[in-house]
């Protein structure tokens, strides 16, 4: 069996949620919003370890929201989600018990994690380096230029909006992780990282409930979705 980590990335500032600290600290449905997906990686049974990524000075914030979770110690993120995630991937590889063989890198503003995607992911694996969850758009997408006008309507059934947890074999993705950053390139995600090395990177549905928290209106969504899925407390 493989050794399978989750990298949980939440070393950002969570500057457009507007909130009086990071989102990834503030409750939803009772609970810190990134305890909801750490929860949900220890309790899977096949997800062995679960590596967070915070900011500097949360230490007692994170403390805080992961009191009685059986967690090694945050690694401490850096100016870009790439260079947190960067960090994350170093920590696990210099592990005492040796790097693992697959990795899953999460958004903690990405609360609502079913068990039977982590599942799909780590299956998938076994055909591709690289497997992302994602849905197909709704909106038709425009590419522009600098002034705001249209350059190209790529077809809508070629696009996906792109999802975490992602998932790799982990050497693969440590060694484009090391490659990215040589360029000096910021990548949008890890997926993006992936393809800069070379790495064919396969799609499967995502889910709705795997929705990003970014502005403020979507704690109101986070605090339904939980009342949805019986997490309220
Ligand atoms: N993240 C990180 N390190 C950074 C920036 C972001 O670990 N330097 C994490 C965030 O904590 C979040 C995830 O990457 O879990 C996705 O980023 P985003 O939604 O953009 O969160 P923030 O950067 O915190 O929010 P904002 O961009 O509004 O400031
Ligand atoms: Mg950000």
């Amino acid at each position: 069996m493989p050794s399978i980590a989750a990298l949980v990335v939440a070393a950002g500032s969570g500057s457009r949620a507007g909130r009086d600290r990071p989102k990834q600290y503030v409750p939803v449905a009772g609970r810190p919003l990134l305890r909801h997906s750490l929860e949900a990686f220890l309790a899977h049974p096949r997800v062995d370890v679960v590596q967070a990524v915070i900011g500097a000075g949360h230490e007692e914030l994170f403390a805080a929201a992961t009191a009685g979770l059986a967690l090694p110690a945050p690694v401490r993120g850096g100016a870009t989600r790439q260079q947190s995630v960067h960090a994350g991937l170093q920590a696990l590889a210099a592990r005492p018990g040796g790097a693992p063989d697959v990795v899953l890198i999460h958004d903690a503003a990405r609360p609502f994690l079913p068990a039977a995607l982590i599942d799909a992911l780590i299956d998938a694996l076994e055909e591709h380096p690289g497997v992302i969850p994602a849905l197909p758009v709704v909106d038709t997408i425009k590419r522009v230029d600098a002034r705001g006008i249209i350059v190209e309507t790529p077809p809508r059934d070629a696009l996906r909006a792109a999802q975490t947890p992602q998932a790799f074999r982990f050497s693969d993705i440590l060694a484009a992780h090391r490659a990215a950053a040589d360029t000096g390139t910021e990548f949008s995600d890890d997926a993006a990282v992936a393809e800069h090395a070379g790495l064919a990177v396969a799609v499967i549905d995502g889910a709705a409930q795997l929705r990003k928290v970014t502005h403020a209106e979507d704690f109101d969504w986070a605090e339904d979705m939980a009342r949805k899925l019986g997490l309220a407390t």
